[in-house]
């Protein structure tokens, strides 16, 4: 079901005491707000997800994991299942995050891995793709964005895409400063929204929310949000501050 989405993706940022401040923090400014049918979730990184779940109980924050590993379990050190996510109280993971291609070398291939697994374990996946500075150049990004959703999601039933949301983040745009302007994130996403009704259905086309990320802020969030296939952000930086990160809830 398509709603409205704002989510903060805290990487590698805010320890366990800080966690908790955040979290609490968070609950008492949106506490009074008329969310209706808006979603609120943040990303704390793996250690800091049992305590931010616990702190966000009784309230409208979902506490959803920035990575997962592809197996069920095993030899794989350092690495976090879907089923430990989901024997936590996590249901829903982010897939597919540039700084995971990028800086961890995940590939398309791995990625349909992770899908798979994430949707085997009933996880609601957030999945995010998005071109790189010399394909946008280039005029390549439509090209770009296409195969990245062919090669790791269209292999998908239509009944799967009631557990997917899609978070457009051109890579350029990320840890910037640099915001796609309003009118380019809306045309990128009416392009993906018709991929979806091309493939699948219209249904599964209007129900599948897209988000953005890159660089949202308070003060460009009103105007990005208020375009028709612009469904929310995913939030990198200003999903650590209370202030900005309320403000931006405030503005969709
Ligand atoms: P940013 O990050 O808001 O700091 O640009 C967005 C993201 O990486 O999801």
């Amino acid at each position: 079901m398509r709603s409205k989405i704002v989510a903060g993706n805290w990487k590698m940022n805010k320890n366990y005491k800080e966690t908790k401040v955040l979290v609490k923090e968070i609950k008492k400014s949106i506490k009074r707000l008329p969310l209706d049918n808006t979603r609120v979730i943040i990303a704390p990184t793996f250690v800091n997800l049992s305590i931010a779940t616990k702190r966000a109980e009784k309230s409208a924050i979902e506490v959803v994991a920035q990575n997962m590993h592809q197996a069920t379990n095993g030899a794989y050190t350092g690495e976090v299942s879907a089923e430990m996510l989901k024997s936590i109280g996590v249901n829903t993971v982010i897939l597919g995050h540039s700084e995971r291609r990028t800086l961890f070398g995940e590939t398309d291939k791995i990625l349909t891995e992770k899908v798979n697994a994430a949707l085997e374990n009933e996880l609601e996946i957030i999945f995010c793709f998005g071109e790189l500075l010399e394909d946008r150049k280039s005029d390549k990004h439509f090209e770009v964005v296409k195969s990245q959703l062919e090669n790791a999601l269209f292999h998908l039933d239509a009944l799967a895409w009631n557990h997917i949301v899609l978070a457009y983040e051109p890579v350029w745009a990320i840890g910037t400063g640099e915001t796609a302007t309003p009118e380019q994130a809306q045309e990128m996403h009416a392009f993906i929204r018709k991929l979806l009704q091309e493939k699948y259905t219209t249904v599964v086309a209007d129900n599948t929310s897209i988000l953005y990320g890159g660089s949202v802020k308070p003060t460009n969030a009103e105007e990005i949000f208020s375009k028709e296939d612009v469904d929310g952000g995913l939030i990198g930086g200003a999903s650590l501050k209370v202030e900005d990160f309320t403000a931006i809830i405030k503005a969709i």
